[in-house]
C-alpha cells in the first residue's frame, strides 16, 4: 500500500510558509493544517482569561482543554498574539500536549503541516521536509504590509524587532527549537512571489519523490 504522503514545512516569522503550504496542500489534495494556529489559540484564551501566558502550568491546562474549533478564532493573528504564543510554545508541557493533535491530524490522508518543529519532531520521518526562509527585512516587509492591509497601525522597525526577538526565542527554546532538519530542502523566498515560491517548491519536492520511489 502506498503511505500517506506527508509534507513538513518548517521556517521563521513571516517567511511564507502559510501560503506556501495551502498551496502544496490543494495541489496535493491533502488536508492542511498551520501548527501556529494551535499555539495562538492557546494564547488568545489565556489573554482573554488574564493569565500569564509565561505560566507554564496554565499554559498546560489551556493546551490540554483546548478545542481544535478555537483554531478559527479571527483575532489569533495580532501583535499580542504573535508574542504570548511564542512564550506559551516554549513550555515543554504546552508542546507535549498538542502533540498527539498533530500526529492524528495526518494519520487518515496525509498532510501539509507547517510549523516549527514539524521536521524535526512531530513527523521526523517525512518524506518531504521543506525549510522555508527569508532574509528578516523581507520577512519583516511582509508582515508589516499584512498588518497594514487588516487595518493594524504598525511600525516597519517595530515589526522588524519583534519578529527578530520571536525568532530567536524560537530558534532557543531547549524543547521544539526552530531549526532546518538535516534532510529539509531549502527554499529562501526573498525576492519571489507566491507563484514563484510555489514553482521552486513543486519542483524541489518532485525531485525529493522521484529519488525516493
Ligand atoms: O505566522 P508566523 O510565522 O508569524 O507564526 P506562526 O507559525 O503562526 O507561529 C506562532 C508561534 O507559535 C511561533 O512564534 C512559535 O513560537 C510557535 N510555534 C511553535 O512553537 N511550533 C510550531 N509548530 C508552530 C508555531
Amino acid at each position: 500500500m502506498k503511505s500517506k504522503l506527508i509534507i513538513a514545512i518548517d521556517g521563521p516569522a513571516a517567511a511564507g510558509k502559510g501560503t506556501l503550504a495551502r498551496r502544496l496542500a490543494h495541489h496535493f489534495g491533502l488536508p492542511h493544517l498551520d501548527t501556529g494556529l494551535l499555539y495562538r489559540a492557546v494564547a488568545r484564551r489565556m489573554l482573554d482569561e488574564g493569565a500569564d501566558p509565561a505560566d507554564g502550568a496554565a499554559a498546560e491546562a489551556t493546551a490540554r482543554a483546548l478545542d481544535p474549533a478555537e483554531t478559527e478564532r479571527n483575532d489569533l493573528r495580532t501583535p499580542e498574539v504573535d508574542r504570548a504564543a511564542s512564550l506559551v510554545a516554549a513550555e515543554p508541557r504546552v508542546r507535549a500536549a498538542l502533540r498527539a493533535f498533530q500526529r492524528e491530524f495526518a494519520a487518515a490522508r496525509g498532510a501539509v503541516m507547517d510549523g516549527r518543529d514539524i521536521g524535526t519532531v512531530i513527523f521526523p520521518a517525512a518524506p518531504v521536509k521543506l525549510f522555508v526562509t527569508a532574509r528578516p527585512e523581507a520577512r519583516a516587509e511582509r508582515r508589516f504590509r499584512e498588518l497594514a492591509g487588516r487595518g493594524i497601525p504598525a511600525d516597519e522597525e517595530a515589526v522588524a524587532a519583534e519578529i527578530a526577538e520571536r525568532d530567536a526565542q524560537d530558534a532557543n527554546r531547549p524543547v521544539g527549537p526552530l531549526r532546518r532538519a538535516e534532510d529539509a530542502l531549502l527554499i529562501d523566498t526573498t525576492g519571489l512571489d507566491p507563484d514563484q515560491v510555489f514553482t521552486a517548491a513543486l519542483e524541489k519536492i518532485a525531485a525529493r519523490i522521484a529519488s525516493h520511489a
